[in-house]
């Protein structure tokens, strides 16, 4: 199965206020269906003042008018049925917007109160309560707490936020958040959806007591893998929460589905989320992260596969979302992004696919005055944040809006995208889309089951064996800077670059990959 991530306000714009929706996303799904991928995860759709781009829900039973409205939804959800594409939403559990009723009701009543409860409130250390509650930092720079001013006016309690302070954390602890996300998961089930993927899996559970966080220095600024032992992350009462989940979806027919965003580094931890009563699926984050080298992607592939089977799920796979730069930009370069989403297309399970990786997009660095993304403000301007992998997406046409509007961009585009649209790359044999298509389609044929390597490569060369009943694969590829050459019997499937092959002998330039049906 091939997932498509959709970020719904740079896919494609159907209101023309510069801001994509959901419109634009049925104007397109026969484009995805020719793209070949078998399902939609749209980015979070619901009530929200956007200030993380929707992760800030006011209410998670009603679409943004930004958006669109149910209306859009259902037509968008029957019309994905109809072309056999499955929809998976986002589902937000771990925070709620400050504009959230709840959360409005717990600023307006006391300490202690039954509102405040559903959110982790707590008094300040120090004189006066003048310093946060412990020294837990947001994931978007500075402290996770926020102080609050009580009703008659003076500074009071302090709530947490591991993201923005417009993100107050929820207090799973509280029987009513259960309650209410059991609600909505069945608000959108009942409408059909085909499942969700999980904002944020690992963090819904604090430690108790909410200790300080002594593994807060070992973490490193780049990544959103926290350290082992973090007392907000990876606790092991949130199992139990995706338990009463997967009951849920169970009790529905077809084939619902959870997918978790799991920053959880050790495999076996990362395995014990998608047991065969938790969620489905969870992305393997440590591929995303390795470098494009032979020997880190083995690593990582292999970890992630021996850590699944044990558990009976497969591995999901991914290289880009909307919060990492655009895989041509981190692996350095379009040759090099092209080897690697076909590598990546070749692995065994479920693989997501982050909407404009088909067409090669590099990542924008967006002008400073144009910057959206929270953490480039809370930062302090030193971290420049997610909007260089955000900016809409172009399909057609010379000149921005490329056809992702008729109206002005929520982000600027590049001038130079006229050869990336996906109008020009439908018609060039040699572009990343039909590369991807080709993919994709040969991928069909392959079946499930694990992967078997190829030993005795060249350096920085890695080869597996993929079954595939009439069609098997074997897939090659080049991490190095440097040319190398595989002796490997077969015919040539698909190269993400051109290759010099006699059936025997394959000439791979640097930062290459193939497909190869084997000989025999
Ligand atoms: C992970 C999401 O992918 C990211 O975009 C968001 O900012 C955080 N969770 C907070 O919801």
């Amino acid at each position: 199965m091939v997932t498509y991530q959709i970020y719904v306000r740079s896919f494609a714009d159907g209101d023309g206020d510069g801001v994509g929706d959901l419109r634009g996303v049925a104007s397109h799904l026969d484009d995805l269906v020719t793209l070949g991928v078998d399902a939609l995860w749209l980015t979070p759709i619901y009530a929200s003042p956007q200030e993380d781009h929707g992760y800030d829900v006011a209410d998670p039973r009603a679409v943004d008018p930004l958006f669109g409205d149910l209306a859009d939804l259902d037509a968008l959800v029957s019309g994905a049925h109809r072309r056999g594409l499955r929809l998976l939403l986002d589902l937000v559990p771990n925070h709620t917007s400050a504009a959230h009723a709840w959360f409005q009701a717990a600023l307006a009543a006391a300490p202690g109160s039954p509102e405040r409860a559903r959110y982790l409130f707590r008094d300040g250390r120090g004189a006066g309560g003048a310093n946060p509650p412990n020294d837990w930092v947001s994931l978007f720079g500075g402290p996770a707490w926020e102080r609050v001013r009580e009703s008659d006016g003076r500074p009071g309690q302090w709530y947490l936020h591991l993201f923005a302070p417009g993100q107050p954390d929820l207090d799973w602890s509280n029987s009513d958040v259960g309650d209410d996300a059991e609600a909505t998961l069945r608000f959108w089930l009942d409408r059909g959806v085909d499942g969700f993927r999980v904002d944020v899996a690992h963090g819904l559970v604090k430690a108790e007591g909410l200790p300080d966080d002594d593994t807060a220095a070992r973490r490193a600024d780049a990544t959103f893998f926290p350290v082992e032992g973090a007392p907000m992350w990876d606790q092991p009462g949130v199992h139990d929460i995706y338990r009463r989940w997967r009951s849920v979806l169970d009790s529905y027919d077809g084939d619902r589905c959870l997918v978790g965003e799991l920053w959880v580094r050790d495999p076996d931890r990362h395995a014990s989320y998608v047991r065969p009563d938790e969620l489905h699926l969870a992305f393997a984050f440590p591929l995303l992260e390795a470098p494009l080298d032979a020997g880190a992607w083995r690593a990582a592939i292999t970890a992630s596969l021996a850590a699944t089977v044990a558990v009976g799920s497969p591995a999901t796979w991914v290289l880009g979302n909307h919060d990492v730069v655009r895989i041509a930009t981190r692996l350095g370069g379009l040759d090099a992004a092209r080897a690697a989403t076909l590598a990546l297309l070749a692995l065994p399970g479920p693989v997501f696919l982050y909407q404009g990786d088909e067409l090669g997009l590099p990542g924008v660095t967006v002008a400073p005055d144009a910057r959206q993304d929270p953490i480039w403000e809370r930062s302090g301007h030193t971290v420049i944040g997610r909007d260089g992998c955000r900016v809409p997406l172009p399909w057609s046409g010379e000149a921005p809006p490329y056809g992702f509007s008729t109206g002005t961009p929520w982000l600027p585009q590049p001038g130079d995208w006229g050869d990336l649209t996906a109008v020009a790359q439908a018609t060039d044999p040699l572009s990343t889309l039909v590369l991807v298509r080709g993919a994709l389609a040969v991928r069909r044929a392959l079946l499930g089951g694990g992967l078997t390597w190829r030993e005795g490569m060249p350096a920085g060369v890695l080869a597996f064996d993929r079954p595939g009943g009439g069609a098997p694969v074997t897939c090659v590829l080049n991490t190095a800077t440097t040319a190398a050459t595989v002796d490997v019997a077969g015919r040539l499937v698909l190269a993400s670059t051109p290759v010099r092959y006699d059936g025997a002998s394959l000439a791979l330039p640097p930062r290459s990959c193939v497909w190869l049906s084997p000989a025999g």
